[in-house]
């Protein structure tokens, strides 16, 4: 079957749909049909933007017949059932990270989506970003040798970013293990190109007003022998995009002046409910929404999306994934593989897509790559609370 357009609904109309959003409208293949969402102010707008359908719940949506697809983009703990409910009407399922909050969860969403006959794409995710998929490449390409070692490393403002009380409790899905490491483990898994087999991690949960995770480090060891280092932290001091040229996770130029924004805006809010609104009241459909920056500044050249500082030791070279493209530097000669600036940003989830539904090309994120991830993820909290190294089962 070939088929150039799907017809896309959305499960949850929030922050992540808005991160969607910029794709879904420059890329012709997306045409935006329906979404549902508990909040009347969101399906109001969307209803308004897209002259398109909305419900309350998920069981409507999936119901739609106007439907080829769900981007299921509500909070983690719903990621599970929504994607049962798409499947079950016969809809592809594209769902944010982490997958769902327990590999149970996994197994009954990939189990869904196989008895339906549907594909399970678990994006975006940053290892969808073109510069990893380039380093990935060239490593493929064996030029430099097996990988030995990863550094991944990220410092930003996520813990101080507007929440509601269960973003800030890990047991109900909130902190830097389930929403960020879900990325990182993601982008180091790709380049690694081998199974994690051990864990060790540490966990910082420093702020009492705010009493999840907001950093961790850990050690991964993969099967082929390699192994890799990742660092956190949420904290809205350092910010590492200064280590990339100040070009932010979307690809944007960042103004360093901003420093300690995030904190000012939290330092004028008196209690967690008033939190809460002020989310809301910027989240899509609210009053204060502003559609957030992706891509480069005006007049400045576009730039890729990435999630940090990393770098890849192999044999014969290092390797350095950058938002213009990836940097090699080789036994003798350092090179750089620029890549051409993204006309739509996050096309790749939607090439993944496309391929998927359209052609039939088995996706690379699909269930089982990423229910690895929330293993990985899962084993960085077991590690640390128990302060112990967390080996990982071989799966049959
Ligand atoms: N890939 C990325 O860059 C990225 C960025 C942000 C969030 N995310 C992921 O997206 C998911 C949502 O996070 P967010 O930051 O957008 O949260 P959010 O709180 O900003 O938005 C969630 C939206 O889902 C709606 N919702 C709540 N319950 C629902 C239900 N039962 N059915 C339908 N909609 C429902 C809410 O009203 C809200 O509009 C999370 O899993 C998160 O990890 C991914």
């Amino acid at each position: 079957m070939t088929q150039s357009t799907i017809r896309l609904g959305v499960a949850g109309l929030g922050r992540a749909f808005s991160l969607m959003l910029p794709t879904f409208l420059a890329d012709a293949r997306i045409e935006l049909v329906a979404a549902c969402d508990p909040r009347p102010a969101a399906r109001a707008q969307f209803e308004k933007d897209f002259s398109a359908s909305v419900y309350e719940t998920i069981e409507q949506l999936a119901a739609d017949p106007a439907l080829d697809a769900v981007y299921v983009a509500s909070p983690h703990q719903f990621h599970a059932e929504h994607a049962r409910v798409a499947a079950r009407h016969g809809k592809h399922v594209l769902v944010e990270k982490p997958m769902a909050l327990s590999l149970d969860e996994c197994d009954r969403m990939i189990a869904s989506c196989a008895e339906a006959g549907v594909h399970l794409i678990v994006g975006h995710c940053h290892s969808f970003d073109s510069p990893y998929l380039k380093a990935r490449a060239l490593v493929a390409g064996g030029e430099f040798g097996k990988v030995r070692m990863i550094h991944a490393l990220n410092y930003t403002d996520f813990l101080f970013r507007p929440r509601r009380p269960e973003e800030l409790m890990t047991d109900e899905g909130g902190g830097a293990v389930f929403s960020q490491a879900a990325h990182q483990i993601d982008v180091v898994r790709l380049l690694a190109g081998s199974r994690v087999t051990r864990v060790r991690a540490a966990l910082g949960a420093w702020d009492p007003s705010r009493p999840t995770e907001g950093a961790y480090s850990a050690m991964l060891w993969f099967e082929d022998g390699a192994f890799a280092s990742l660092t956190y932290s949420g904290y809205a001091h350092f910010d590492s995009d200064e280590w990339t040229g100040w070009i932010g996770e979307m690809g944007n130029a960042k103004d360093p002046e901003n420093h300690g924004a995030a904190r000012r805006r939290l330092r004028t809010l008196e209690s967690p409910g008033e939190e809460a609104r002020l989310k809301a009241a910027g989240t899509y459909g609210g009053p204060d929404y502003k559609p957030p920056a992706a891509g480069a500044a005006p007049g400045t050249p576009a730039l890729h999306q990435h999630f940090g500082p990393l770098i890849v030791t192999c044999d014969r070279a290092d390797i350095r994934p950058l938002p213009s493209g990836v940097l090699v530097y080789g036994d003798d000669v350092r090179q750089h593989h620029p890549l051409p600036a993204p006309a739509v940003p996050r096309f790749e989830v939607i090439d993944e897509l496309v391929a998927a539904v359209a052609d039939g090309v088995p996706p690379l994120h699909d269930g089982a790559w990423a229910r690895a991830t929330l293993e990985v993820c899962l084993a960085l909290l077991a590690s640390g609370r128990e302060q112990r190294d967390v080996v990982l089962p071989t799966r049959a």
